[in-house]
């Protein structure tokens, strides 16, 4: 297709306003599926995505629009809408020279909507802003756009009122997309030049890459080079996706597809990467390459220790779409073999466990998720610790850092008070607020990671009754008052149990664990001591007085049944105890104070 009859566009969206349900209008408006196909062949075909309801993964899809006698190629780049895949939706975006933004007509604007609009506006494309959700009763349009105006500074005239559910609007919408969104600029006669925007992995053609074409063209037979890694490959096959993969014999300027080139490693193909000719390559790679960079961590262990194999084949498997994700072996005082495990984010996270939940019989326990942290040490040199057990001796720390974000929650104006105490209380700093309206405001911290990953998101949910909404990045680490607090059953150290906190909260944590701890480890013949100590110095203590524990004192009146398998399963969690000096320590007890809330 020639240049001037391509528009590449995506969807910029809050979870849940209708971006799948858009794009699938989409397709049925140019007739690319039928309405019967529509359920089996949506854009968000992976099923957790389907289950949970969020678009996890982008999905591109190239469909055909006729305006003014003229064939057009519309290129949709969906970009995943949750925070943490911002790098992804940056370099979607960097495919795209527009975007249509869009808000549900009843919710209004949200965090994710302001944080990607900004995205796209700081990528320089043309932003088509959208009302949809419009056949709803209860649409509120004209309070929705001054929102829009207020937080987006977007002109009022400009908005399209659209339904993705009836079609209402949705031809308006393709109209503009063709005349507002510019062609794609780009040099046919010049070195290929391809933005690698997405991959995922197939048992029979190895690594399918996504590209948009910047420069020149690419074929079937080509020899190419990613600059990344300067490895080279021979194209074997390419196609678009419309939606299924169609093959196609040549990806020229301003194009989106695929392309296969028997990439067997994943990790070989790296998102922002640039594709070029090996004989005749361009000259600079494209900006704003990016590693991307695991941010919360936690260890993944076999409930059954001979399964540890098996969890291994597991997250193999599962690496093979998703070279964000990272794992490797862990050994662990109470808990046996297992990995520890690095994730985009707490979603990417929840994500991953479910897969594997899903896609193995595998019983797993999952640790409490700590963040990536940097040590300053005192020789100068500086370490990424991923866990507790990798934090250095405090003697030779000069500086313990820990990951900042800048948070922006958008919430009604009447819980402004209650949410800046909680942000205060997790060591957040204010920046700004800002109104929408009189009853809702934007409100943005900068805030320890480690405190966002923790509860957050729940607190902020039952804080505004589910209204508010927040999005953040990364800014970079910076220096804190951490420490590593360790726990002692009976004077000896149990390596597992360690964790990194703020000196001001370690006493604090400190006393919960071993709360914990006391109501899982039996009663001995002698007291056992309980201690939470940072360096020889304990900030917090329990005792466990000896005696034989009674655990059906638990149960009031005499529910035999219920004594009966309390009994039981106090047999079953003997068979696995952890020998920790004198002291017999269930695997209950590890699970109870590693796995998160
Ligand atoms: P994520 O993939 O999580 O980002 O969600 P999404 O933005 O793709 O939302 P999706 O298309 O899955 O729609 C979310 C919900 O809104 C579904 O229950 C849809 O049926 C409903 N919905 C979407 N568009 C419309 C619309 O135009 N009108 C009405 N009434 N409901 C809609």
């Amino acid at each position: 297709t020639p240049t001037a009859l391509i528009r590449n566009f995506c969807i910029i969206a809050h979870i849940d306003h209708g971006k799948s349900t858009l794009a699938d209008q989409f397709l049925l408006k140019t007739g690319a599926v039928s309405e019967r196909d529509i359920k089996a062949q949506t854009l968000d075909s992976m099923d957790l995505e389907r289950e949970r309801g969020i678009t996890i993964r982008m999905h591109p899809v190239t469909i055909y629009h006729e305006h003014q006698g003229q064939k057009y190629e519309l290129n949709l780049i969906d970009t995943p809408g949750h925070v943490d895949f911002n790098y992804e939706v940056s370099r979607s975006l960097a495919a795209c020279e527009g975007a249509i933004l869009l808000a549900d007509a009843f919710q209004g604007v949200q965090a994710q909507t302001v944080a990607n609009g900004f995205l796209a506006m700081d990528a320089q494309l043309k932003i088509i802003p959208i009302l949809n959700k419009i056949d709803l009763p209860h649409a509120r349009p004209d309070f929705v756009i001054g929102e829009m105006e207020q937080a987006l500074m977007i002109d009022p005239d400009d908005v399209l009122r659209v339904s993705g559910k009836t079609g209402v609007g949705v031809d308006e919408l393709l109209t503009a997309i063709i005349d507002r969104v510019p062609p794609p600029a780009g040099d046919p006669a010049a070195p290929l030049k391809a933005l690698i925007y997405n991959s995922h992995f197939d048992t029979y053609k190895g690594v399918v890459v996504y590209v948009r074409m910047m420069d020149g063209n690419l074929k079937i037979g080509q020899r190419i080079k990613l600059m990344r890694t300067g490895r080279e490959y021979v194209v074997t096959d390419m196609g678009q996706f419309r939606p299924e993969m169609t093959k196609i014999d040549e990806i020229g300027a301003g194009m989106v597809g695929y392309f296969t080139a028997n990439i067997k490693n994943i990790d070989n193909v790296n998102i922002g990467d640039t594709v070029t000719d090996a004989l005749h390559p361009t000259a600079e790679p494209l900006a704003g390459y990016k590693e991307p960079k695991p941010m919360v961590y936690s260890g993944l262990f076999p409930v059954n220790n001979n399964e540890f194999e098996d969890l291994r084949e597991a997250l193999g498997k599962l690496k093979l779409n998703d070279s964000s994700f990272t794992f490797t072996p862990e050994v662990s005082d109470g808990l046996g073999f297992g990995f520890r495990c690095g994730f985009l984010g707490m979603l990417h996270r929840e994500i991953i466990q479910q897969r594997l939940e899903r896609d193995s019989e595998l019983n797993l326990v999952q640790t409490a998720p700590n963040v990536t942290f940097e040590v300053l040490k005192r020789d100068g040199t500086v370490v990424t610790v991923h866990g507790p057990q990798d934090v250095p001796d405090a003697g030779l720390i000069e500086e313990f850092r820990e990951p900042i974000v800048k948070i922006s929650f958008l919430i009604p104006a009447e819980n402004i008070g209650a949410l800046m105490g909680m942000c205060t209380d997790r060591r957040g700093t204010f920046v700004r607020t800002e109104y929408l309206s009189k009853q809702r405001v934007i409100l943005v911290y900068e805030m320890p990671l480690g405190e966002v990953i923790y509860d957050l998101y729940d607190k902020l949910k039952s804080v505004t009754h589910g209204y508010g909404t927040m999005d953040y990045e990364v800014l970079g680490f910076r220096a804190a008052d951490l420490v590593k607090m360790d726990i002692l059953v009976h004077g000896q150290k149990v390596d597992a149990l360690s964790v990194v906190v703020h000196r001001s909260s370690a006493e604090r944590r400190g006393r919960l664990i071993l709360k914990k701890l006391r109501e899982e480890i039996d009663r001995h013949l002698f007291e056992v001591a309980l201690q939470a100590a940072i360096g020889a110095r304990v900030v917090a203590r329990e005792n466990i007085a000896a005696m034989r524990k009674n655990v059906t004192a638990k149960c009031y009146g005499g529910d035999i049944t219920r004594k009966r398998k309390l009994w039981s399963k106090q047999a079953e969690g003997k068979k696995r105890m952890k020998q920790i000096g004198q002291v017999e320590v269930p695997q209950e007890a590890f699970l109870a104070v590693l796995e998160q809330d």
